[in-house]
């Protein structure tokens, strides 16, 4: 229950908050749009806006921290915002990555390096070499990643690992996909109004509480964060049992 705060006390989470908040930080276009200015705009003060969430995460006690910063399918749009995002990722870790490993985040990066470019490539190996030791919280951006993606690639490296296809469990399974590294996420937040997953963390949300809000990624703030806490502690999560104390479960044990 001891996290480490951005600016490196131990913060004790309260149970009320999630242990791992996965974000699907989206709205960032029509938030340049609405301001008549290029998507990539957009795309640049979310980044900030990533930087400012990791703090005030860490400061709630949140340890695992995961973001979708490019899916498997962006790849769709135009060359130019495709490359403005893969720029941001050059200017983003040579801006922030000394300030990150110093405050003791340690940076996880899921999804498929394979096809990204070789300064890409570079930088996401840099950033987790150099905060791998870290003992704050765990940031995982999601890039180039999806969902489907995820369990096809950990499927196939459990097999190619000698594993038995009859022995494939869900527990050997998990061991392989991107996330491996983190408990489920409790608690799914999207932003930009849009209610749906977009082949995010398809294996890994079996039982995150979601929390959909209209607010565009640049304009998220601490308050929109502690909306989505509120949300969540106030969601009963039952796993598939029954309430405590209400049923068969607590009253018998080992009941149907
Ligand atoms: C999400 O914002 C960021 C990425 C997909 C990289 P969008 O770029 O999807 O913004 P909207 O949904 O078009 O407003
Ligand atoms: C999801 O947003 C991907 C990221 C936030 C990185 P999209 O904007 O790509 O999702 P759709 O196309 O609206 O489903
Ligand atoms: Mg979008």
């Amino acid at each position: 229950m001891t996290a480490v705060s951005a600016a490196g006390s131990p913060v004790t989470r309260s149970a009320s908050v999630p242990r791992h908040v996965a974000i699907v930080m989206d709205g960032n276009g029509r938030w340049a749009r609405k301001r008549f200015m290029p998507r990539v705009f957009g795309h640049k003060f979310g980044m900030e806006t990533v930087v400012k969430v990791i703090d005030d995460c860490a400061s709630r006690g949140v340890e695992y921290l995961t973001v979708y910063a490019f899916s498997s399918e962006n790849w769709k749009r135009p060359d130019e915002e495709v490359s403005g995002l893969m720029n941001l990722v050059l200017v983003g870790v040579s801006k922030y990555l000394q300030r990150l490993a110093k405050d003791g985040i340690r940076i996880k990066v899921a999804g498929d390096r394979s096809v990204v470019s070789e300064k890409v490539r570079q930088a996401w190996n840099e950033a987790e070499a150099l905060t791998a030791k870290n003992t704050g919280l765990t940031l995982t951006v999601a890039f180039n990643y999806g969902g489907r993606w995820d369990i096809v690639q950990a499927c196939k490296r459990a097999l190619a690992d000698g594993n038995p296809p009859e022995l494939l469990s869900e527990d050997v399974l998990s061991r392989y996909m991107a996330l491996a590294h983190a408990p489920d996420p409790d608690l799914f937040i999207r932003t930009g109004g849009e209610v749906r997953v977009s082949n995010f963390l398809l294996w890994q949300l079996a039982y995150a509480e979601f929390h959909f809000t209209d607010c565009l990624w640049p304009d998220f703030d601490v308050a929109e964060l502690d909306k989505a806490i509120a949300a969540y502690a106030s969601r009963d999560r039952r796993f598939g049992g029954v309430k405590e104390g209400a049923g068969p479960i607590s009253t018998n044990g080992a009941s149907a």
